[in-house]
C-alpha cells in the first residue's frame, strides 16, 4: 500500500516506522521538507541504536529507511492508499488538512485521524470521503505499543473499518474497533483513575508513594497512577478530563482541582522534569 503521513512529531515517525517495517511504501510530510527530514533522521538514529544492541542488522535498516521518502504537500497524491494524519491536536488544523486533500486523493482512499481526543465526526464534516474517514489512533511509541483504537466516526463504513482493522493486523498490532466517544476506550478509563488519584492526593487521604505502590502492587500495574500522570504530562490529563466533562457534563469528569494548579504552576510532569515527582 502507499501511506502518506502528514505529521513527523513524535506519533508521525513512529506510525512511519510501524508502515515501513512490514513493507508499506510511505511518503512523510510535514509543514516544511526540512522539518520533515529532521524527523527521519530522529528515525535514522533510533535504528542506529538498535543495529548497536544487535536488534536489527543494518541491511534491515536500510531497507526500513529506503521504504520511507520525504514529500512536500504539494507532491502528486493520485496514488495515495491511506492518508493518516499526525499533526498537533487542533480541529480546524486537521480539518484544513483533510479537506485540501480531499479532492486531489483517489475515491477510494480512506482518510485516517491519529486524534486522541477530537470528534472524527466533526473532522470529517462535508468532505467527499467521510465515508472512508476513521480514527487510527496508535499509542506511544508506536513501533512498541501493540495497540491501535480504530474509531468509527457518523459516517464511517462498516467496510472502511474491516479494512483497516485487517491492515492493523497486517502491522502486527491488535486493533479493538470502537464508536467515536470522548476519550474512545483507553483514555475514557485511563485517565479518570489517574484523575481519582490526584484526588485522594489533594483529599490527604494517602501520601503520593503509598498511591503509586497501592496501584503497583494491588492492581499489579506497572507504574502507579501519579508516576503515570507525569510520565504522559500533566497538561495531556488535564486536557482529556476537560473534553470528558465537557462533552459529556458527567460530574464524575470533574477535573481534579490539584490537577489543574499542577498544570498552571507550569509542573507538567518528566517534560518540565516537575510534577508529582522530581526529575532534575
Ligand atoms: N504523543 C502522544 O503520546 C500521542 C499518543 C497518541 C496520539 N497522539 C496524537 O497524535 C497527534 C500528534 O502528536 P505528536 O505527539 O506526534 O505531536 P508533535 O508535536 O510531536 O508533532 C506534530 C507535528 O505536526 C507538524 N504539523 C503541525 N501543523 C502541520 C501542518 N499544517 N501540516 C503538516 N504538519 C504539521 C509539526 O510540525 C510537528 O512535526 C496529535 O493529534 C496527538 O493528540 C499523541
Amino acid at each position: 500500500m502507499l501511506i502518506r503521513i502528514i505529521g513527523t512529531g513524535a506519533m508521525g515517525i513512529g506510525i512511519a516506522h510501524v508502515f515501513a517495517a512490514a513493507g508499506h511504501s510511505v511518503e512523510v510530510a510535514d509543514l516544511t521538507v526540512e522539518t520533515a527530514e529532521a524527523g527521519v533522521n530522529r528515525l535514522a538514529v533510533q535504528l542506529d541504536r538498535q543495529v548497536e544492541k544487535g536488534r536489527l542488522t543494518e541491511a534491515e535498516k536500510s531497507r526500513l529507511l529506503g521504504q520511507i521518502r520525504v514529500v512536500s504537500e504539494d507532491d502528486d497524491v493520485s496514488e495515495t492508499d491511506l492518508l493518516l494524519e499526525a499533526v498537533s491536536e487542533t480541529t480546524a488544523l486537521k480539518r484544513a488538512i483533510f479537506e485540501a486533500y480531499d479532492t486531489r486523493c483517489k475515491g477510494d482512499c480512506i482518510f485516517a485521524t491519529n486524534t486522541s481526543s477530537l470528534s472524527i465526526t466533526e473532522l470529517a464534516a462535508g468532505l467527499s470521503h467521510a465515508g472512508r474517514f476513521l480514527g487510527m489512533h496508535f499509542f506511544n511509541p508506536p513501533p512498541v505499543m501493540k495497540l491501535v483504537e480504530v474509531i468509527s466516526g457518523e459516517e464511517t463504513s462498516a467496510e472502511t473499518v474491516s479494512e483497516i482493522a485487517a491492515l492493523c493486523e497486517q502491522l502486527g498490532k491488535t486493533p479493538v474497533t470502537c464508536r467515536e466517544a470522548p476519550g474512545f476506550i483507553v483514555n475514557r478509563l485511563l485517565i479518570p483513575m489517574l484523575n481519582e488519584a490526584c484526588n485522594l492526593l489533594e483529599e490527604q487521604v494517602a501520601g503520593r508513594d503509598d498511591i503509586d505502590a497501592a496501584m503497583k502492587l494491588g492492581a499489579n500495574h506497572p507504574m502507579g497512577p501519579l508516576a503515570l500522570a507525569d510520565l504522559i504530562g500533566l497538561d495531556i490529563c488535564l486536557n482529556i478530563m476537560e473534553t470528558l466533562f465537557l462533552e459529556t457534563g458527567d460530574p464524575k469528569f470533574r477535573p481534579s482541582v490539584l490537577l489543574r494548579k499542577m498544570v498552571r504552576a507550569g509542573k507538567l510532569g518528566r517534560k518540565t522534569k516537575r510534577g508529582f515527582y522530581d526529575y532534575g
